[in-house]
């Protein structure tokens, strides 16, 4: 994970932006590049990204918030994604959650004070028949039961 204090992630996020900034819509496509590239997107990268593309901070900020996918701070040493779309909401999602909050003893798109794990929401990921999905560090799991939960937790040692 790169800092943006440091001048690699100025370099980084300014190559991006200059990558980007012709291209209609520029700025869905740059925060997504801005995020593969430091895993998050840094509050320092916001006035760049704004004024390049001629947009105010305020603008930026609103559709980082908007979607859950964008984060704001970097990642724990462990990323757990629960989706939270429509077909795994109608088979408990909610409450698969809730039982990966209490285990992982993290709260719903936060990272864990010890930052060994991050717990996101996410809207699909393509499993929709095997409902409800879970991805832990980019490694999909569907069918989720709390009690493989429980096992992929203790594996990782973050339960
Ligand atoms: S709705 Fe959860 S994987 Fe598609």
């Amino acid at each position: 994970m790169t800092d943006l204090s440091s001048p690699d992630a100025l370099d980084v996020v300014a190559a991006l932006i200059a990558r980007h900034r012709g291209s209609p819509g520029a700025l869905m496509p740059l925060l997504h590049a801005v995020q593969d590239a430091l895993g998050h997107v840094p509050a320092a990268a916001v006035p760049l990204m704004a004024q390049a593309l001629n947009l105010s901070r305020a603008e930026v900020h609103g559709v980082i918030r908007h979607y859950p996918h964008f984060r704001e701070a970097p990642a724990g040493r462990h990323v757990v994604q629960v989706c939270r779309a429509e077909s795994c909401q109608a088979l408990g999602a909610d409450a698969l959650m809730a039982h990966a909050a209490q285990v992982l003893h993290c709260a719903e798109h936060a990272t864990r004070e010890d930052g060994a794990v991050t717990l996101e929401p996410v809207y699909c990921l393509g499993l929709c028949a095997s409902s409800p999905a879970v991805m832990v560090d980019g490694r999909l799991h569907a069918r989720m039961t709390p009690q493989k939960f429980d096992r992929i937790a203790a594996a990782l040692e973050l339960a």
